[in-house]
């Protein structure tokens, strides 16, 4: 016999079925209403970037991208699944972005939202731009290297892969962050113990394996041994922080170092900051969680920044008048004694041209460039008039807001002045800001965007004083598959003329 509580739900389902547009009326492509493979497809061929921006422009706000994968690009809608007190948690997809055990998990996979915000808890305060600032000579010391670089280039007048050595840059970086030490990359540009390209591994493979997430733990286990492949690279980083961690605790021990003694003065790296809180607090901080924190550090935090490098560069590179007024506000700086050799991060600060032309270069060329996946809760959703059950995929993509025009006119145009307050009103400058979203969205925003902050403004004003570059193509080819990374961004390097 039925229960009065089965019938009510089977009447709630009919009347949602009944009211509701079905969803095989959801818009989009063809054959995305039968098979995944189709939105597979359109990520391996790594544009999909403009081609989500293409697919809202021809079907509207919501597009069926496959029959669990829904993209969204209203305000309303995003608000409904990213704000506050959601209930929609990481999309399976981001399983793939991890070792396929229940006992494995990371800060930026995690689905479990009361472990994910204790953790954020826990570890927030060592991301904070006023725990950040002590890295500051961290930054400088690989910044000066890098300069170095750029001066011999420069000599020789020579023409270079800009990104790679942008990558180089943020490798190092993150690299004396977390674990005291420079990777080295920037001694020569080599891609040391091949960790570039096996962060590409990891995200190739995890990108298209969390499509068809299922049947990722055997892809997983049949691939692990293949040199090049994701989960082999995914392994690799995960033994090199474990080995860290390892090598980290080996010092403390022969240090004699008394955990409560340990001052942050003294430690000041990533990994020796978590571990005196681990061992003041052992119930709560394990090495999982040192592991977990760095293998995060590494793969989330070097390409992205390198990325971001790049397309500020790439777009002042195309935009001469944007170059020269940047420059003529670093130059004013300087002459009013405003700006050091190494500039500190509080004279960038203070510099209103520069801070608007990198809040342009990220809306122009977020790193991110696929929906950022939430799982449609329990009892499902309505989305811009549409049912969409339980368990479903749903997401925006920040280019698909950032290159829309009702929020940003002209969008396709680099202009860092709409950012500038008196040239853009104080209500278009609210309008745009509820639809910028270069660092994600709600309670999973970026844990790492001061680290990124902190190495682009020093560096960007010190490549602008110091250096001409010349592009040898006016436009890039990008890849996207997750971080939209550029693939042939060359530049002659010159010493600055004097004007
Ligand atoms: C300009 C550079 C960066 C950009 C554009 C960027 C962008 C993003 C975006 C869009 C998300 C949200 C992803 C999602 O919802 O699926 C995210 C999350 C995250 N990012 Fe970044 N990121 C940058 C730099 C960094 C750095 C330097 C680190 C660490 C050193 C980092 C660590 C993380 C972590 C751990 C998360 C997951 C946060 C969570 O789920 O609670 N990112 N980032």
């Amino acid at each position: 016999m039925r229960s009065p509580e089965s019938d009510h739900h089977i009447l709630r389902l009919a009347k949602e079925v009944i009211t509701a547009p079905s969803l095989i009326s959801i818009p989009g492509p063809f054959l995305a209403r039968f098979t995944r493979l189709w939105y597979f497809n359109r990520v391996l061929s790594g544009n999909f970037d403009k081609e989500n921006l293409d697919l809202h422009k021809k079907y509207g706000p919501i597009v069926r991208l496959s029959p669990g994968h829904y993209s969204i690009s209203k305000k309303a809608d995003v608000k409904t699944v990213y704000g506050a007190g959601s209930r929609f948690t990481k999309a399976a997809w981001y399983d793939a972005f991890k070792e396929p055990s229940p006992h494995n998990w990371s800060v930026f996979t995690d689905r479990d939202n009361k472990r994910h915000s204790e953790t954020r808890r826990k570890f927030s305060s060592l991301y904070s731009m006023s725990s950040l600032l002590h890295y500051e000579g961290f930054v400088d010391a690989s910044a000066s290297i890098f300069m170095e670089r750029l001066n011999e280039f420069a000599q020789k007048e020579e023409t270079i892969d800009f990104h790679h050595w942008l990558q180089c840059y943020a490798f190092d970086v993150i690299g004396q962050i977390t674990f005291g030490q420079r990777f080295g990359f920037l001694n020569k540009g080599e891609d040391i113990m091949g960790a570039i390209s096996t962060v590409r591994q990891i995200l190739v493979f995890s990108c298209l394996a969390g499509i068809y997430v299922e049947w990722y733990p055997l892809l997983y286990k049949l691939m692990n041994s293949l040199p090049g492949s994701g989960p082999r690279g995914l392994l690799f980083i995960i033994n090199f922080v474990v080995d860290k961690v390892r090598q980290l605790n080996e010092k403390r021990i022969q240090g004699g170092e008394n955990p409560s003694e340990t001052t942050i003065p003294k430690t000041q790296d990533f990994m020796e900051r978590m571990a005196v809180a681990r061992d003041e607090n052992p119930a709560k901080i394990t090495d999982y969680h040192l592991q977990m924190m760095g293998n995060s550090n590494v793969i989330a935090g070097s390409d992205t920044t390198a990325i971001t490098l790049s397309a500020i560069m790439y777009y002042l590179l195309r935009t001469p008048h944007v170059h020269c007024r940047l420059r003529r506000e670093i130059d004013e700086f300087t002459s009013q004694n405003r700006c050091s050799e190494r500039i500190t991060f509080k004279e960038s600060q203070e510099m209103p041209y520069l801070q608007a032309v990198i809040r342009e270069a990220l809306r122009m060329h977020t790193a991110t460039g696929l929906p950022l996946w939430r799982e449609v809760p329990s009892g499902g959703a309505e989305i811009n008039g549409y049912f969409i059950p339980q368990g479903s995929a749903i997401g925006i993509n920040t280019w698909v807001a950032h290159y829309d025009e009702e929020f940003f006119p002209d969008a396709k145009s680099f202009i860092p002045e709409r950012w500038i307050e008196g040239i853009t009103d104080a209500e278009q400058l609210r309008k745009m800001n509820e639809m910028y979203m270069p660092f994600g969205l709600g309670g999973r925003t970026c844990l790492g965007k001061h680290i990124s902050t902190l190495e682009i403004y020093k560096l960007i004003p010190q490549l602008i004083r110091d250096f001409d570059f010349e592009l040898e193509n006016q436009t890039w080819t990008t890849e996207n598959l997750w971080f939209v990374k550029p693939m042939d961004f060359r530049v002659k390097v010159l010493l600055r003329k004097q004007e």
